[in-house]
């Protein structure tokens, strides 16, 4: 696999693989130092040209903790505001030497086409418009596993998922959907009729509802929306007063939740309309560790692009090249020092 656009680019297999990988960089990020030589020698760019705080950080963290060296471009203040094209940018920045470039956009499939105008790197969609945000979903499918516990895949099988809120304007909603269903789990579509698709012809989902405390009452996992002000979705609603009394997380519903519920929600999220301030802070509500295992996530994504050797069996997409005598990734090392309990420092070891 070159580039990573879409939840289907992977199958299930590669879901599998991704939350796998992750389970290594989990503990690598337990380390006093929490970094591996895995990606050392490649750049990595972030190409953001919409707003984010969660996903460029991570995945320069990410990027950072594999040894990649980052290149972060400030779309707000390049040569696009001068009338350069998209296309121009993307070729120039990889005219430097580039391995694999991150991209957020606006528009839908705008990383596709920048997939198409690059000779050698990888393309990572880190967000397009309503269209997807893979990485995004599979720190969440990582997240409800270690909160179950499940080492295996089987938690999902069965498993049923709620997803809430303004799923017509949601690239995470789409990536969830369709990351969730490839491994079994049932999803149900939680919002007012305007914030659906026009037709769900083509989800993997079990069905709709408008009825939130009817589904809270039956969901393992509770996955919140933000109603997307930017994509105009507060005109597909009354008020958002009314939107937080039909769908929102509010106190009261909380109660309804079954006590071993999952909260998640991708961020940012606006406390008092799709979540109460005070249910947002409850152990069951687990955005903390979303953004955590974001990073764990990133660094397997990267890794299963950029990467050589193996982790696990798992082989970096550049497995069959040279690296500098180095066997594999780096988790060729030994524990030289427990500085308290689980926290290890560890020095690299040769070949
Ligand atoms: N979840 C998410 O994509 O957040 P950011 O917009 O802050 O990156």
């Amino acid at each position: 696999m070159k580039h990573l656009l879409a939840v289907d680019d992977l199958g299930r297999d590669g879901i599998v693989e991704v939350l796998q990988l992750a389970d290594s960089f989990v503990e690598v990020a337990q380390r006093a130092n929490p970094k591996v030589p895995a990606l050392r020698g490649r750049t990595v760019a972030t190409l953001f040209f919409e707003d984010s705080t969660r996903t460029r950080v991570s995945f320069e963290t990410a990027a950072k903790r594999l040894s990649a060296d980052v290149l972060s471009f400030a779309a707000g203040s390049s040569s696009l505001k001068k009338g350069e094209s998209l296309r121009d940018t993307v070729e120039t920045i990889e005219a430097m030497g580039i391995d694999a470039v991150i991209v957020r956009h606006s528009s839908s499939g705008a990383p596709f086409q920048v997939a198409k105008w690059v000779t050698n790197s990888s393309v990572i969609n880190a967000g397009d418009g309503w269209h997807e945000h893979p990485t995004q979903a599979l720190l969440d499918l990582y997240t409800v596993r270690q909160v179950l516990g499940d080492e295996s895949m089987d938690c999902f099988d069965g498993l049923q998922v709620a997803i809430v809120g303004d799923i017509r304007h949601s690239r995470v909603a789409r990536s969830q959907v369709a990351a969730y269903s490839a491994l079994g789990a049932e999803v149900t579509l939680v919002a007012p009729a305007t914030l659906l698709p026009p037709s769900l012809d083509g989800w993997p989902v079990s069905g709709s509802s408008h009825d939130l405390d009817d589904v809270l009452a039956k969901a393992a996992v509770v996955s919140l929306l933000r109603v997307q002000a930017e994509r105009g979705s507060a005109g597909f609603v009354p008020s958002l007063r009314e939107y937080t009394a039909g769908y929102g997380l509010t106190k009261r519903r909380a109660g309804l939740l079954r006590p071993e519920a999952i909260v998640l929600h991708p961020g940012p999220m606006v406390r008092g309309v799709e979540i109460a301030s005070e249910v947002a802070d409850l152990a069951s509500a687990h955005m903390t560790r979303q953004v955590s295992n974001g990073v764990a996530i990133r660094m397997a994504v990267l890794f299963l692009l950029l990467g050589q050797g193996s982790i696990g069996g798992i082989p970096g997409g550049r497995a069959h090249e040279e690296y500098e005598g180095h066997e594999a990734m780096g988790l060729h090392e030994r524990v030289v020092a427990e500085t308290e309990p689980g926290i290890r420092d560890y020095e690299e070891i040769d070949g």
